[in-house]
């Protein structure tokens, strides 16, 4: 009886082992965190952070490539880069900037931005480069 008794505990005991070492085993090792997210900066609180002005999200995303045209992208402040893309209207850049456009990735690689913050971002661009 004994013996069987230091079986159980002893089966209870590598049972809770082992899930705690599947625990560990399947814990994300590391977080992925593109240059110019935010998570980086600010892993604690996000939610609080509330949502980022177009000149923020410029600043840590877009100027990337759009501070110096990077794969041609038109510059912050050059009337002549930003003219022909304004004509377009400002809803036909919304569109381009969250769905992406030739060499311009979706939402500019900011995965975790909202449509909205990027429409900020676009528009301090536009208004920026007049
Ligand atoms: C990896 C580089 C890169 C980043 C980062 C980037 N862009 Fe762009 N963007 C481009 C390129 C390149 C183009 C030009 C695409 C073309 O006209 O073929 C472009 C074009 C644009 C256009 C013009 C689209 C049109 O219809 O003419 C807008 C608006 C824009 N980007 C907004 C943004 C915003 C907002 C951000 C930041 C949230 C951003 N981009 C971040 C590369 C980038």
């Amino acid at each position: 009886m004994v013996a069987g008794l230091v079986a159980v505990s002893g089966v209870a005991y590598s049972e809770s082992k082992a899930v705690d070492t599947v625990k560990e085993r399947i814990a994300p090792v590391g977080k992925v965190c593109m240059s110019g997210e935010p998570c980086a900066a600010a892993p604690a609180a996000p939610a609080s952070a509330g949502p980022k002005s177009g000149k923020d999200l410029y600043g840590s995303v877009c100027a990337t490539c759009h501070g110096t045209g990077v794969l041609g992208a038109p510059k912050f402040g050059n009337a002549g880069d930003w003219g022909p893309r304004a004509a377009k209207g400002l809803d036909t850049l919304y569109t381009h900037a969250i769905g992406g456009f030739n060499s311009m990735p979706p939402k500019g690689t900011c995965a975790a931005c909202s449509d909205d913050e990027i429409k900020g971002a676009v528009k301090y661009m536009v208004d920026g480069s007049k």
